[in-house]
């Protein structure tokens, strides 16, 4: 291993210092990354107020406001502020909004002690920033056999993670005792899970049952001497639809859960608040006997890994996002883009009881949440009832593992009947 900076060193220390199993739980990246905080981010934020200042690549008017072009400038109504570099770790204010709101969403998180949410230029960054704090080339990854298929590329692909997969659906629910086999194999030490509910591709959230039996689960592997990082994929989080489906994440339980379990959150406003163009994501952390220290020295590392990476987040779409989250309308708003996407998962489900027939074209597999369903076809391939719609039906959809995956977050309630309808016929038509 190259040496390691000094800088690095002393977030290190900060770990190992009442935390070692957090820092045990680091890959080599994630041991040698640290912000570069006396660099020339640390010198301009020294000079901040300064009569003269010529630090940071930026430019400014004569009389000191940002430079713009007017052109751009009449475009958006925030402050031209927003032209400017967000910091590395996002602005500051939509840091603590995202944070505060996080206690809001989940209840079961207030009075716990989490680490301030690091802003990421959406999830997949975010779960690209987690692969490169926590994922070495070999390491394995503990994941359900349906899955999003873009963590080939983030993990894989980019760090050489092995996925070691378990069965995700049993007797019409989460196959709870599959992952805690793959949890619990091979002997004890560092492991790495990825969770993802409300899920894609299935739309499935656990049961606040299932939830409870995860947690037991991640606590009783803990227990065995594990350490156990839960990497948790939010995207899809607060679209549940139906009664005794987890509302919270799974964040609330394992935030402080066992020492020997770290959380790592990746959320934000990309499906929740149906801004997928704004690339912006959340990035927080939380263990059992968190001091301020550790959770800082965490935050920092990921903030360095933005910074090597992207340098930092569009200050435009964050700017935006802290006015909408302040906004006296936010809330009513978004209840309202709920009911649209609630009503098309209940529209399904009416038309399914309304023709039992299409039982015999295709099984439904569990849902409850997100944006997606999926349904495996019987007698024929996934492939072909894609190409068949496409060609005959006007009708696109995915096919993933086997099954056929359903956006019905963009199929208009009115079409809903038809696309069922059209997958029907589809089918019928290739088994003749
Ligand atoms: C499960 C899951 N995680 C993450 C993402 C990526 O979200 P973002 O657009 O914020 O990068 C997606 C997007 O499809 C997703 O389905």
């Amino acid at each position: 291993m190259s040496k390691i900076n000094p800088l690095a060193e002393a977030l290190n220390k900060d770990l190992q210092d009442g935390a070692p199993q957090i820092f045990d739980m680091l890959s080599t990246r994630g041991k040698s990354i640290y912000f570069p905080s006396k660099g020339i981010l640390g010198q301009t934020a020294e000079s901040k107020g300064a009569k003269i200042n010529a630090t940071i690549g930026t430019a400014f008017e004569e009389d000191g406001s940002p430079l713009a072009l007017e052109c751009m400038e009449a475009m958006v109504n925030v402050p031209s502020e927003s032209f400017l570099y967000a910091s590395s770790f996002g602005v500051q204010r939509l840091r603590e909004e995202w944070g505060r709101l996080l206690a809001v969403k989940n209840p079961g998180l207030q009075g716990k002690t989490y680490s301030l949410p690091v802003v990421t230029a959406a999830l997949t960054h975010a779960l690209s920033v987690s692969g490169y704090m926590f994922v070495d080339s070999g390491d394995t990854m503990i994941l359900p056999d349906l899955y999003w298929d873009n963590y080939d590329l983030v993990f894989s692909e980019a760090y050489g993670a092995e996925f070691s997969f378990y069965n995700t659906f049993s007797g019409g629910g989460y196959d709870v005792e599959a992952f805690s086999q793959a949890l619990r194999a091979n002997r004890a030490g560092k492991k790495i899970v990825l969770l993802n509910f409300p899920n894609n591709p299935t739309g499935y959230t656990v049961t606040e049952e299932e939830a409870k039996a995860l947690t037991v689960s991640i606590r009783q592997a803990a227990e065995e001497g594990n350490q156990v990082v839960v990497l948790l994929d939010d995207a899809y989080f607060g679209l549940v639809y139906e009664e005794g489906i987890a509302r919270e994440s799974l964040f609330s339980h394992l935030v402080d859960l066992h020492p020997n379990v770290l959380a790592v959150k990746l959320d934000g406003p990309t499906k929740e608040d149906y801004v997928w163009g704004f690339r912006v994501g959340f990035m927080t952390f939380g263990f059992r006997g968190a001091g301020d220290k550790h959770l800082k020295a965490l935050e920092n590392k990921a903030a360095g890994i933005v910074r090597g990476n992207i340098s930092n987040v569009p200050n435009l779409s964050q700017s935006i996002l802290l006015k909408g989250y302040t906004a006296p309308e936010y809330s009513a708003q978004k209840k309202q883009k709920y009911e649209i996407l609630s009503s098309r998962a209940r529209k399904i489900r009416a038309v399914l009881e309304k023709h039992p027939e299409y039982a015999q074209s295709y099984e439904i597999m569990p849902f409850n949440s997100g944006y997606f369903m999926c349904v495996k076809p019987i007698g024929v391939t996934a492939e072909a009832v894609r190409k068949e719609l496409l060609t005959n039906f006007d009708t696109g959809v995915i096919v993933l593992s086997g099954l056929i995956r359903l956006a019905f977050s963009s199929v208009p309630t009115d079409r809903i009947e038809e696309l069922f309808e059209n997958l029907h016929a589809a089918i019928q038509t290739l088994r003749r």
